[in-house]
């Protein structure tokens, strides 16, 4: 650990980081922990190679002062895979994904929570909260459980995909569904928050954020100090993309890459303000009062990160799409079915985006690329559900299965074959 302190993004005031404290005291401006990098030791890149690949693994540029407090599920360290076949497939030729859904709740927000969470035991904190799509508060659930702490966690009502609640319900938060959405959702335990001793974990939270930054640090080694041309991001609360970058930038700052990625967001059409107001030339962004997608993780019509995403995709010359939900369903299926592996929809949408930016020769062939998926298909079982046909029942003989497999005439045709082969294979 070195030395850090909170800033605001906005109006540049610093902060103790010690405290209770979300939005700049000044302007309200969004917080950014920022670290004495004058203070690293000089060798942590061996240090850091000499620990497993795991969120604190980089624990110098984490924002916790008693180590020992550290509530951890073993997150992080999630695979980066080459995707051949999908590469093929949309025509390019350095395609990887990084499999967040590998995390112990099935996403990335464990990256976020083991810090956060951490955080609300050092500042002497007994309640944490959040509002939740979904996964944010199958996580902090998770580590609350861990850490002994009373959970509060608020969902929009009937719009929280089935695997995410059971995790919430078990872990013993109190679940609270509101008849609202998101945007709504977090205004009140926002509000709450501020008033009474219950830490908030939302992505507001800029600690939460530093646990989330480790996936650049991973990508880095993951590619043996390669930094990729295009990271490519799922955006809802627009926290994620921020984190990603903010990694990115840390290591160019320490001279452990000599490049930052181009950052790209990747939207629901239903729910894009951020793309919406950036392809308008708009220097705000727009909210959307009633946000709508398949991809309920990202069903966000007023992300509170704005600010810094922005910032992250126009420092990094990136950009942002978005993608409609025939897009999102036909990616998920495509990597489920040629790469094995199962994502949630607003997962898919990265994959989405980057085959509609490909096709629009916005991403180069020969381009290095990571998409992070960034939580598991189990999560939202219904929706393939909804979509595929159910599985053939039969009787249970070995008939009936054969003849599922192959029609009659064909299986006749096949034995035959099989016979001729038996044979030769004796004569040899
Ligand atoms: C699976 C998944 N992908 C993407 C996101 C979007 O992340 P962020 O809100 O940080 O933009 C979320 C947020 O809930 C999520 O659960
Ligand atoms: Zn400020």
């Amino acid at each position: 650990m070195v030395n850090f302190h909170l800033e605001c993004i906005d109006c540049g005031e610093k902060y103790e980081p010690n405290q209770v404290i979300y939005t700049c005291r000044r302007c309200n401006g969004l917080l950014s922990v920022e670290y004495d990098l004058s203070d690293i030791p000089e060798d942590l890149d061996q240090s850091w190679k000499r620990r497993p690949l795991s969120v604190w693994r980089y624990k110098e540029l984490l924002p916790i002062e008693r180590e020992e407090m550290k509530i951890s599920l073993e997150e992080g360290g999630t695979s980066l895979n080459k995707c051949l076949r999908l590469s093929r497939r949309i025509g390019l030729e350095n395609l990887y994904v990084k499999n967040e859904g590998e995390n112990p709740t099935g996403s990335f927000k464990d990256r976020g929570m083991t810090v956060g969470v951490t955080k609300a035991l050092e500042l002497g904190m007994m309640k944490v909260a959040c509002a939740s799509t979904g996964n944010t508060s199958a996580s902090l659930a998770a580590y609350a459980a861990r850490a002994g702490l009373e959970c509060i966690v608020l969902i929009p009502s009937g719009k929280v995909a089935f695997g995410k609640l059971t995790q919430a319900i078990i872990h013993g938060a109190k679940v609270i569904q509101i008849r609202g959405n998101f945007d709504e959702a977090l205004s009140i335990i926002r509000k709450i928050c501020l008033s009474h001793p219950i830490y908030l974990l939302n992505s507001l939270n800029p600690f939460r954020l530093e646990g989330q930054k480790t996936a650049a640090f991973e990508i880095r080694d993951q590619l043996d100090g390669r930094i990729p041309d295009k990271i490519v991001v799922p955006v809802g609360n627009a926290g994620n993309i921020s984190a990603i970058w903010k990694g990115f930038i840390e290591l160019r700052e320490l001279n452990l890459a000599e490049e930052a990625p181009q950052m790209i967001g990747i939207q629901a059409q239903g729910a894009a303000p951020i793309a919406d107001s950036l392809k308008k030339g708009l220097n705000e962004v727009k909210f959307v009062e009633n946000p709508e997608t398949v991809a309920t993780a990202i069903r966000i019509g007023s992300p509170v990160n704005w600010k810094k995403a922005v910032r992250a995709i126009r420092e990094s010359n990136g950009l942002v799409e978005k993608v409609s939900d025939e897009e999102i369903l036909e990616a998920q299926r495509l990597l489920a079915r040629l790469e094995g592996l199962f994502v949630e929809p607003a997962s898919a949408a990265s994959i989405a985006g980057l085959i509609k930016l490909t096709e629009k020769g916005l991403i180069e062939k020969n381009e290095l690329v990571v998409c992070v998926l960034t939580g598991h298909g189990l999560k939202d079982p219904n929706i393939i559900l909804k979509q595929f046909s159910k599985p053939i029942e039969v009787e249970s003989s070995e008939d009936a299965v054969l003849n599922v497999i192959m029609p009659k005439e064909k299986q006749t045709a096949e034995s035959h074959f099989f016979n001729d082969k038996k044979r030769n294979r004796h004569f040899i």
